[in-house]
C-alpha cells in the first residue's frame, strides 16, 4: 500500500525495537484506522504527484513535511522538491537524517516557515521556487494544527499558482457534521492532542469547504472521503486494514487543469498499483456540487 524503507532508519533502532516490541498496542481498532489513514493519504498524494509529473510538473512542495521521506526515497530526480516546515522541525529532521547517514539529494531544498506568521510564497521564492511554473503541493497532517486564517492564507497562495498546479491535503470535519458517538471520539482525541501541547484548532464543513476553495480561485476542489479511499486502496485486503469511516482528503486543482485527468484508473499512463474503480463517473471523490458530508465519513481517528 505504501512502502517507506527509510522510516525505521530515521526513527532509529531503539524506536523501531520499542514499536516492534509492543505490536499489540498498535493493533487496536483506533490505531489501525489511524495507520490506514496515514498510509493512504501519502499514497494518494504520491499517486496524484506521479500523474502531475507525467503532465510535465517539475516542482513538488511538501508543506509541513515533518518526517516525509519522498525526496530521499527518490534520490536524484528531475523533480525539484521543496520541504516547507517549521525551522525547529527541519533542524530536528536534519539531525536524524545525519545520524542515519541518509544523504540530502541535490533535488531537495528546505524552505523554513511559520505558517502562522509568514507568507508561503515568500518562503518558497527565497528557497529558489519558480513562481511562474506549475507545482504540485501536498499538505498532510497539518491543517488541524493551524488557525483557519493561516490555512486559508496558504491555500490562497496555492490557488494563485499557474495552471497545472494542484494540492492534496487532509482536514478535520467540523463538529456539527459528526454524529454523537463521533463527537465523543473527537472530544477524547482533542483532549489527547491538547495535552501534548498540539491542540487541533481548525475544522471544516466537508460540504462547504470545496465551495470555499473554488471561490478563492481553484478551478475544482474534490473531497475524497474514507469510503472512497477504502474502495480504492483497501478493498481486497485480508488483514482488515481500512479507514472505516475515518478521514477526509481534499484534492484541489488550479483553474485551467481539468479534473478529468483524474486519479481514477491512473490517468492516461496509469500507475502500476492503481485499483480500477467500481464503476460510475467519480467513485472516489465528491466534487464541489456533490454531497460530501456523509455522517459516517468523519475524521474519528481514535
Ligand atoms: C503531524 S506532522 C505531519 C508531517 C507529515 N506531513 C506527515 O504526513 O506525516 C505536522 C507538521 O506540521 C508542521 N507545523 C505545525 N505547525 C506549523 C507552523 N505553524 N508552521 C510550520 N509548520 C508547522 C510541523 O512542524 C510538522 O512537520
Amino acid at each position: 500500500m505504501f512502502e517507506d524503507p527509510l522510516a525505521c532508519r530515521i526513527l532509529g533502532a531503539d524506536t523501531e525495537r520499542s514499536i516492534r516490541g509492543e505490536r499489540e498496542a498498535y493493533d487496536t481498532p483506533g490505531r489501525k484506522r489511524l495507520r490506514a489513514f496515514l498510509a493512504a493519504r501519502s499514497r494518494y498524494a504520491e499517486d496524484a504527484l506521479d500523474l502531475a509529473f507525467a503532465r510535465g510538473v517539475r516542482q513538488y512542495v511538501v508543506l509541513g513535511a515533518g518526517f516525509d521521506t519522498y525526496a530521499y526515497r527518490k534520490g536524484a530526480s528531475p523533480l525539484r522538491v521543496f520541504e516547507v516546515d517549521h525551522p525547529a522541525t527541519q533542524a530536528h529532521k536534519r539531525e536524524l537524517l545525519a545520524a542515519a547517514s541518509i544523504p540530502i539529494p541535490p533535488s531537495l531544498t528546505f524552505a523554513p516557515i511559520d505558517f502562522e506568521a509568514e507568507t508561503l510564497l515568500e518562503a518558497l521564492c527565497a528557497a529558489g521556487f519558480d513562481a511562474r511554473a506549475p507545482a504540485f503541493f501536498s499538505w498532510l497532517g497539518v491543517t488541524p494544527y493551524l488557525t483557519t486564517a493561516a490555512v486559508m492564507e496558504t491555500l490562497g497562495v496555492v490557488a494563485r499558482r499557474p495552471a497545472g498546479s494542484e494540492i492534496v491535503f487532509d482536514f478535520a470535519p467540523s463538529a456539527d457534521t459528526l454524529t454523537a458517538p463521533q463527537r465523543l471520539a473527537r472530544a477524547a482525541l482533542a483532549a489527547r492532542v491538547a495535552s501534548v501541547g498540539e491542540p487541533w484548532v481548525s475544522f471544516f464543513d466537508p460540504c462547504e469547504f470545496p465551495r470555499d476553495l473554488t471561490a478563492m480561485g481553484f478551478g475544482s476542489a474534490e473531497v475524497v472521503g474514507s469510503e472512497a479511499i477504502d474502495r480504492r486502496y483497501f478493498r481486497d485486503r485480508a488483514d482488515g486494514l481500512r479507514l472505516g469511516g475515518s478521514g477526509y482528503l481534499m484534492h484541489a486543482l488550479s483553474s485551467g487543469l481539468a479534473p478529468a485527468y483524474s486519479h481514477e484508473g491512473g490517468g492516461p499512463d496509469g500507475h502500476p498499483n492503481d485499483v480500477e474503480p467500481d464503476g460510475g463517473p467519480s467513485p472516489i471523490g465528491r466534487g464541489v456540487d456533490g454531497d460530501a458530508g456523509g455522517a459516517d465519513d468523519v475524521h474519528d481517528l481514535e
